[in-house]
């Protein structure tokens, strides 16, 4: 079986068409309208993950403490590889490491330098020796929080020793002649000890910052990245084996970075959780996030949000308000908000639209990560990664969450968001008009290559009234603007 199930191309239907019906996470009941949800295409994704889901029933596990979620019950997942094969592979490796447990101290430490997000079989070495001379680490054979933490604690035990918790010639060197000597290190504090990333945290205020760098190691080292696909959550475990220890869980729509192999057992890392999980759940997504940059000004009004530029993952606007603006539902959910100047420009607009004669409807606001998550990875369960990229944003990625972006509907197109508004009476007025009041049509036709994604008559974007009043003389978009 093949370790990474591809994400299927899925081509030859009017990607416009269905992308719009399930752009934006329209969580709204007029998605559940939408002609998309029956297709054919879909049809073949959900099968295979019925597929995948009933193979494994034996290992589903209904957990009461997650009863809590409105009307179903969170299935954990974890599939113990139908393959005997395999299974008898790990039994060996199990066995092979405790032959080696006898031998372990007078393993040569090894001779290369391992860091922060660190992922090699040799670290198991190190942190076994970290234990010898009195660290409580797990042997896991990752560079983690933990060990990096028992380096630099060693490092501060060892004056000569630079403080960078890192493992390199020096640190090995010392960590070598205190085994030697049988030296007991007094550990006591050590998992208090603040890292030099924590310090620089203190400095900086910037923890997304630290997330980024964090994730950046790992990105370097990793052998993909992928999304988890799963009915709800997927159990991540201490070793790649169906009965061993649960060490955290994924949600549907998880990025992971896929850092080792093993039979039908993927070793992933991921901001929830890192552990081995069956690979039937976890698939190859063409991401990179080595390519990728977070802004420096998420509260900047023209900050650029896209493919390449991204918003902390915990990026919050702190003046989220509702606009006093029509809405074709009820309630104060998440999607009605947005930044205070921005809610207060479009209040502006809607005024004038309607001394035009124009009947426009706000339809969806403010987008937290969480909920581009659910969304993106919704629509990509749906599409295939590819297809949704060309509509909806990964999460971190979505002007929404900036609180300046809002898509706007008429009554004509039944409130959705399809390509046809722009057609209608009201489209055509907000791309006369928004850029007086501080808006643009932000993904414009033609400019795809540009902005990363199709024409969308709806999604108006706040940037203000001299840069919206001069990208629409230009005809640019917000990144020509910017460069
Ligand atoms: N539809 C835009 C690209 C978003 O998801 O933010
Ligand atoms: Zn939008």
């Amino acid at each position: 079986m093949s370790v990474v199930r591809k994400i299927s191309m899925m081509v030859g239907f009017s990607t416009i068409l269905i992308g719009c019906q399930l752009e934006e996470g329209l969580n709204t009941d007029q998605e559940r309208h939408g002609t998309d949800r029956d297709s054919d295409f879909n049809r073949e994704e959900v099968s295979q993950d019925q597929k995948d889901d009933s193979r494994n029933e034996s290992d589903i596990v209904f957990d009461s403490e997650d009863q809590t979620s409105n009307h179903q019950r969170n299935r954990e997942v974890d599939v113990d590889p139908d393959n005997e094969d395999q299974s008898e592979d790990e039994e060996k490796e199990g066995a092979g490491h405790e032959d080696e447990s006898e031998s372990r101290r007078v393993e040569v430490m090894p001779d290369q330098t391992f860091e922060l997000g660190s992922d090699q079989d040799d670290i198991r070495i190190v942190q076994e020796q970290l234990i010898e001379v009195g660290y409580q680490l797990e042997v896991d054979s990752v560079f983690g929080i933990d060990t990096q933490r028992a380096i630099y604690h060693f490092q501060k035990e060892h004056e000569h020793l630079s403080n960078d918790g890192i493992y390199g010639s020096e640190t090995r060197a010392a960590l070598e002649e205190a085994l030697e000597n049988k030296v007991e290190i007094d550990t006591n504090g050590f998992a208090e000890i603040q890292l030099p990333h924590e310090q620089k945290r203190e400095e900086d205020h910037s923890e997304a910052e630290i997330d980024s760098v964090y994730s950046e190691n790992v990105a370097e080292e990793a052998l993909f990245e992928g999304m988890v696909f799963v009915g709800s959550m997927l159990n991540v475990r201490e070793t790649p084996d169906a009965g061993a220890e649960k060490v955290g869980r994924l949600k549907n729509g998880a990025h992971v970075f896929a850092l080792k192999e093993n039979g039908n057992w993927t070793f992933v890392y991921s901001n929830d959780a890192t552990g081995w999980v069956a690979n039937p759940y976890i698939k190859e997504i063409p991401y990179d996030s080595t390519q990728k940059q977070t802004v420096s000004n998420p509260n900047d009004l023209l900050v650029l949000v896209n493919k390449k530029y991204q918003l902390p993952n915990d990026y919050e606007p702190e003046d989220l308000v509702i606009p006093d603006v029509p809405f074709p539902f009820k309630g104060t959910p998440e999607r009605k908000y947005l930044r205070e100047e921005a809610a207060k420009a479009l209040e502006e607009l809607f005024e004038a639209s309607q001394e035009a004669g124009v009947e426009l409807y706000a339809t969806s606001g403010y987008r937290s990560f969480a909920t581009q998550k659910e969304i993106f990875s919704r629509n990509v369960s749906r599409l295939g990664f590819e297809i949704a990229s060309q509509t909806s944003a990964f999460p971190s990625e979505s002007e929404h969450q900036t609180g300046l972006a809002m898509d706007v509907t008429s009554s004509e197109v039944n409130f959705s968001l399809t390509t046809s508004f722009g057609d209608t009476k009201e489209g055509k007025w907000v791309e006369e008009n928004a850029h007086k009041f501080g808006y643009i049509i932000r993904y414009q036709p033609g400019k795809e290559d540009i902005t990363g994604y199709t024409y969308e008559p709806w999604h108006l974007r706040y940037i203000g009234k001299k840069a919206a009043k001069e990208i629409d003389e230009r005809g640019i978009t917000l990144e020509e603007y910017l460069n």
